[in-house]
């Protein structure tokens, strides 16, 4: 399948992580940024890691939105709802929108180990009450850790991912599976992304506590629930 992947917010550890595995597994990115330029270095860095064969650029997040009708949030909570009202405009019917953003009390000068409390019940239903009509919503990759992903081993991680729209899941299920070693399990309506936004919480206390890089792992389902990964 032929896609491009906007990573709106895509020059941090999570945006650049992600990108670099699905520029690894052969996907057309855009990095998006705030500025242009900061996006461009971005992608040329993981340019630089992947090879001259990666196919990766980097934009202002409004022109990657546009280029784009699979975009990728990897924002701080506290900017999330503002950049999603600036990019508005830019977001075509038909898209999806895969939100890996997690309320963490950090954001509003709490602790990391903490989430804050949103008024529509997480920050992905946030994110789907901000995008226009027509656009689905996943939540993703919230519990993968960003060191994991930039670093050079396999991601032992489960994604679980939830969306009201099939269609939505099952894309992000796909690029879940580019990740090597990563099971993309679907997680059921988007109301779910409360608790898998709040388990990263919990795994940032148990990193801090154990000093580790943990993930998640869903035992004991039947084997068609896991999806695995595939070149
Ligand atoms: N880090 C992890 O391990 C991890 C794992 C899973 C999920 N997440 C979630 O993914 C999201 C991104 O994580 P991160 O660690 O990559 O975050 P980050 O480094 O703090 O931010 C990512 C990018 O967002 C942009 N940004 C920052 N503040 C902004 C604002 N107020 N408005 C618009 N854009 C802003 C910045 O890009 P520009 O300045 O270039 O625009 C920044 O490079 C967070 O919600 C986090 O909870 C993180």
């Amino acid at each position: 399948m032929s896609r491009t992947i906007a990573m709106i917010g895509g020059t941090g550890p999570a945006g650049t992580g992600l990108a670099l595995r699905w520029a690894r597994a052969g996907e057309t990115v855009i990095i998006g940024s705030r500025d242009a330029a900061r996006a461009q270095s971005a992608a040329d860095a993981i340019r630089q890691r992947v090879g001259p064969e990666a196919k990766i650029t980097g934009l202002e997040n409004g022109a990657a939105c546009a280029a784009s009708d699979l975009l990728v949030l990897t924002v701080p909570f506290e900017g999330q709802a503002a950049l999603l009202k600036q990019l508005k405009p830019a977001m075509r019917a038909g898209s999806v929108l895969i939100d890996a953003t997690v309320p963490l009390a950090a954001s509003v000068g709490g602790r990391a180990s903490r989430t804050i409390g949103v008024w529509q019940g997480s920050a992905a239903q946030q994110t789907a009450e901000l995008v226009p009509r027509g656009v689905s919503v996943a939540a993703a990759f919230q519990n993968v850790s960003a060191d994991v992903l930039n670093g050079g081993e396999d991601v032992d991680c489960d994604v679980i991912v939830c969306s009201d729209d099939p269609q939505a899941t099952q894309v992000a299920m796909e690029l879940a599976v580019k990740i090597p070693r990563v099971r993309a399990i679907d997680g059921g309506k988007l109301e779910n992304a409360r608790i898998v936004e709040q388990i990263t919480a919990l795994l940032i206390g148990l990193n801090i506590r154990h000093k580790g890089h943990g993930g998640v792992r869903i035992t004991g389902l039947p084997g068609a629930a896991y999806q695995s990964f595939s070149k």
